[in-house]
């Protein structure tokens, strides 16, 4: 609700304060590509009960129940920062990550692509290549994680873009699918309920193709029990 409230008041400071049009939109419409990467995080935990049983147990060693979030609780989540990004993988959030103009010519994969060619960065492709990603079809957020030898190249994988133009509300949208998921999950057991493969739609930004069928139970307080 709070959060409802915020939403009106910085889309209505926006409109009226003469940043104009063009910036309420950005903030209205990242919000929802926000809730649509948390919708198919949902949905891929959903159907992996054994990853969301060991986020549950990362993010119940780490996050009492009833407190805030902190960055020092954050840096101590790995696991949780790799579901996330192991779901914008799968479901990559928008069609063009990243695209540029060329100030220069550019030798790219052996092809000489003269200055003022538009490239666009596919990155909803070649997260997808098994040449990269073993199984990418798979929803493992293992392949994230620091102990594991063979890390993705950080650029196959760039949903908020790069460089001085990237996503100005990256942390914003991180920050808070990291805490919507993180209390879902110790909070309640997410089941999926609905039809099989979900897949992408995108206009602007991916939004899943079929309503999602998710069941949450609350969970009882003997398993929310900490152990510090
Ligand atoms: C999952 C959520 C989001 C995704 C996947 C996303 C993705 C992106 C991408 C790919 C770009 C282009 C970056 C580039 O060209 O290198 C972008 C730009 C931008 N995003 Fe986001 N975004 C998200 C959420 C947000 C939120 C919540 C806000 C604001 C509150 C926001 C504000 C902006 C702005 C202002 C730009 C333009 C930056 C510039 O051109 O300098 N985004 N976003």
């Amino acid at each position: 609700m709070t959060e409802y409230v915020l939403f009106s008041c910085v889309a209505l400071a926006l409109l009226t304060c003469k940043l104009g049009f063009v910036s309420t939109c950005i903030f209205c419409c990242s919000l929802f590509q926000t809730s649509n990467s948390l919708a198919f995080l949902l949905y891929n935990l959903a159907r992996s009960p054994d990853k969301q049983d060991k986020l549950r147990a990362e993010v119940t060693r780490v996050l009492p129940r009833d407190g805030h979030m902190t960055t020092e609780h954050l840096n101590r989540l790995p696991y949780m920062k790799a579901c996330v990004k192991e779901s914008m993988r799968l479901y990559f959030p928008v069609v063009i990550a990243a695209s540029r103009i060329l100030a220069e010519d550019a030798v790219l994969g052996g092809y000489l692509v003269p200055k003022g060619t538009c490239v666009i960065n596919c990155n909803n492709i070649s997260c997808l290549q098994s040449e990269y990603f073993p199984n990418p079809h798979t929803y493992s957020p293992e392949r994230w994680m620091k102990e594991d030898n063979v890390q993705p190249h950080p650029f196959l994988m760039l949903p908020f873009g790069h460089g001085p133009r990237m996503c100005l509300g990256k942390r914003f949208a991180e920050q808070q699918m990291y805490i919507a998921v993180s209390k879902l999950v110790q909070n309640f057991t997410i089941q999926h309920t609905g039809s099989e493969d979900i897949g992408i739609t995108y206009t602007s930004f991916g939004k899943p193709d079929e309503p999602l069928g998710l069941t949450v139970t609350p969970r009882s307080n003997n398993v929310l029990q900490e152990k510090h």
